[in-house]
């Protein structure tokens, strides 16, 4: 099988550990398409066929119009890798009226899947890949509040996004499996990255403090890599890769009824504000 000629959609991959596996897969040979928000540079200096999408995943119109793009573009996709991530400091509200971490999260991710999942079903190594967070295991919440951003906290906002997103990996692992697509999530551990350029005091402070001992971009890039060369996540779907070694997600990103719960959510909430445009 030779897994290293599949082209992979990467979302976040202007900076940090989108940028860095762009990089080590490039590298590689594998075709990419990298996905930027409006206006960033593009990154240069690539060997093998890249093309670049320009996107803001907190906007759910520009996500459909990039699913749409994509598909018209590119002759097939085998890979997604939502990876793409904000945890805001401030309470922050798109213009549709979600929180923007959520709408750039959980709802892009949603989106993504569900529009690309007939372009992957096409390919013969199909794949998912999202970008998780151990901090999924302290997440917690109330669709409406969360969405809203009604009782927005930064720490506790960010970790019930990364647990919706686990759940959305979980459901799709479930939903795409009679398509043959194995979802999996990615937990990259603490990485050196700009992540945290909106944090505040004490935590501003500790990722200031722990930086020289985090894992760098280009580690997580090599777990990616060591993970789309083997057959590990062809045969399984759902799992949490943490340093190339599957790492159980939380119960409450595996209860049956939150997950469904959360996909009916979704979908409502996607349909809405598609009438809406
Ligand atoms: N670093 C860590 O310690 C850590 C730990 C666990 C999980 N993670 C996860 O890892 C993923 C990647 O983060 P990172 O550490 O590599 O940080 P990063 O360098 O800040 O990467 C996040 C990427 O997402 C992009 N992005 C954010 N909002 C966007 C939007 N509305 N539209 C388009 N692109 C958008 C950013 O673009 P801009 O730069 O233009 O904003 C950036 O390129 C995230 O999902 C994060 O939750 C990170």
């Amino acid at each position: 099988m030779d897994f290293g000629t599949r082209t992979v959609l990467i979302t976040g991959a202007g900076s940090g550990i989108g940028l860095a596996t762009a990089r080590r897969l490039d590298a590689e040979g594998f075709s990419l398409v990298l996905v930027l928000r409006p206006g960033a540079d593009c990154p240069t200096g690539w060997r093998s066929p890249v093309s670049f999408e320009y996107c803001d995943l907190a906007r759910p119109n520009d996500v459909s119009q990039l699913i749409a793009r994509v598909r018209a573009k590119h002759r097939s996709l085998d890979v997604l890798f939502c990876n793409a991530g904000v945890q805001p400091w401030d309470r922050k509200i798109t213009p549709e009226g979600l929180e923007l971490g959520f709408a750039t999260e959980v709802v892009s991710t949603y989106l993504l899947i569900d529009g690309l999942t007939s372009w992957l079903a096409s390919s013969q190594y199909p794949l998912v890949l999202v970008t998780g967070s151990l901090v999924h295991r302290w997440g917690n919440y109330e669709f409406e509040a969360l969405a809203s951003g009604k009782d927005f906290d930064p720490n506790q906002t960010y970790y019930a996004n990364k647990l919706c997103q686990m759940q959305l990996v979980s459901y799709f692992a479930s939903t795409l499996k009679v398509k043959g697509i194995p979802v999996h999530a990615l937990e990259p551990g603490m990485t050196r990255t700009a992540f945290a350029r909106h944090f505040c005091g004490f935590y501003r402070m500790m990722s200031v403090i722990w930086r020289p001992f985090m894992r760098r971009p280009e580690d997580v890039a090599e777990d990616v890599l060591r993970l789309l060369l083997t057959g590990d996540l062809m045969e399984t779907s759902g799992s949490n890769w943490y340093r190339g070694r599957p790492k159980p997600l939380a119960p409450q990103a595996l209860d049956h009824l939150a997950i469904w719960r959360l996909a009916e959510d979704l979908h409502k909430l996607c349909s809405a504000l598609q009438q809406r445009v």
